[in-house]
């Protein structure tokens, strides 16, 4: 792989600035977006009369943890413009997460806004290695998904050749990549998982792609993903975070000379983790859930949202911004099997160490009596297809959960191409146990 480490001169002045220097600014902008949200969103206003605040008791970076949190809920409740600061003919975009159950979350950017998410965008690029006259294929989706037009934007800021393919059509993906001789891929890692599986029933070396950077987010994945993603095709595969309710892709961003977890653009959004229990905040390096407050936004401030995404918080690196640690998971998506605490991404650590595994794999839970069964459904590569290769990889799955992560579950080892494939987040868990 290339070395793509950024020229210090290209960085934003703020992206290497002192810590003293970002903390000033954090706490200017801070005083303006408490007041911001407070004199236009009467949401905000009554959360923080209820808690006895006003945006003028902060005085330093720490009375943040004296205001009241906001949660999904509080966004739905304000279906569709409620939570908006600003008169709605000066929101230029609305974008929406889907979410599962009932409406909708709903948020908009002014244009300030989408230039300052465009900002973010190109700074996150230049982190994972993309360079301006890169060509960059965009297989997020478009739409009010933030992840299609949030890549878009910023790529072309950063002064990119855009090819906004969006997802779907596996097929042409590959087509597209190779002929137009895209050198970025932005798209979630379980969807290039079946674009790779798409190079090889091409009978096209992925490693011969022109592609020498992906950045990859929107769902948790883990280093043993990176390496098994970086190995497949030749090229870095960095991780980019975000989510709609604090701007879309974007929020945080590895860099390609460390990739040792995501620097967070503090200058426009400032994190915080709490303990989920207490909602406590805990000191820097301890795990707990990640909560964003935004500095800058007009449109949608958003003060204290709690994400539900488990992290930590640690000193920058390649950058002068703290970084978070590559997420293990969603509170959400935490599995509870007889008393331990497991996350897809622990599965899919275990998978990725054996050979004759695919990293396609859903977990299914069921419950028989009263006890909760998890069953791991994993593909077969097409090497160890056989059913007594399959035999075996499942033997060795089940002992390597039970040995590292310390639970007994069932494996069904399938033969390839019998697990469902996502052309956007993976849906990793199905969840079968009677409702109610
Ligand atoms: O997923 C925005 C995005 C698009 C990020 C493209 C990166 C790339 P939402 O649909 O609102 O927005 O979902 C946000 O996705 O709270 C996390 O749970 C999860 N997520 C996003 N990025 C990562 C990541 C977009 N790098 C939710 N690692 C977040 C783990 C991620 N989880």
């Amino acid at each position: 792989m290339k070395d793509l480490t950024p020229r210090k001169d290209d960085l934003e002045p703020i992206e290497i600035a002192s810590r003293d220097e970002i903390s000033a600014l954090q706490l200017q902008r801070l005083k303006w977006s408490l007041k911001h949200a407070y004199a236009n969103v009467p949401f905000y206003k009554k959360s923080f009369d209820d808690a006895g605040v006003h945006p003028d008791d902060l005085k330093t970076l720490s009375d943040l943890s004296k205001f009241p949190f906001t949660v999904k809920t509080d966004l739905r409740d304000n279906y569709p413009f409620g939570m908006f600061a600003v008169p709605r003919e000066q929101v230029m975009r609305i974008h929406a997460s889907s979410g599962t159950t009932g409406k909708p979350t709903v948020v908009g950017y002014t244009r300030n806004d989408l230039d300052v998410w465009a900002t973010c965008m190109a700074r996150s690029m230049r982190a994972s290695g993309t360079r301006p006259g890169d060509i960059v294929h965009i297989a997020y989706g478009y739409g009010l998904f933030t992840g299609g037009l949030g890549a878009h934007y910023g790529a072309e800021k950063l002064g990119c050749t855009v090819v906004p393919v969006s997802g779907g059509m596996t097929t042409r993906q590959v087509t597209l990549i190779e002929d137009f001789r895209a050198t970025t891929i932005m798209v979630t890692p379980s969807y290039v998982l079946s674009i790779l599986d798409e190079y090889r029933a091409q009978g096209l070396d992925p490693r011969e792609s022109p592609l020498q950077v992906g950045i990859f987010g929107a769902e948790p994945w883990t280093n043993a993903m990176r390496s098994e993603i970086e190995q497949a095709f030749d090229m870095h595969a960095v991780d980019i975070y975000g989510l709609s309710e604090v701007m879309g892709p974007g929020v945080a961003n590895e860099c390609v000379e460390t990739k040792d977890g995501l620097h967070i653009w503090e200058d426009h959004f400032y994190p915080e983790i709490i303990d989920p229990q207490t909602g406590e905040p805990v000191a820097d390096g301890e795990r707990g859930e990640l909560v964003f407050t935004s500095l800058s936004k007009e449109a949608f401030p958003i003060i204290r949202y709690r994400t539900r995404d488990l992290t930590r918080l640690l000193p920058g690196t390649a950058r002068s911004m703290r970084r978070m640690e590559k997420i293990t998971g969603r509170s959400d998506d935490m599995m509870i099997l007889r008393g331990v605490n497991v996350f897809p991404t622990q599965i899919e650590e275990q998978i990725l160490a054996l050979d004759g595994l695919a990293p396609h794999f859903q977990i299914e839970l069921t419950r028989e009596g009263r006890m909760d069964e998890m069953t791991v459904h994993v593909e077969a590569v097409v090497t160890h297809a056989s059913a007594d290769a399959r035999k075996a990889s499942a033997a060795a799955l089940r002992e390597r959960i039970k040995d590292v992560v310390g639970i007994t579950v069932r494996v069904d080892v399938t033969e390839p191409e019998k697990v469902a494939r996502s052309q956007g987040k993976a849906q990793r868990i199905l969840d079968n146990r009677p409702k109610g």
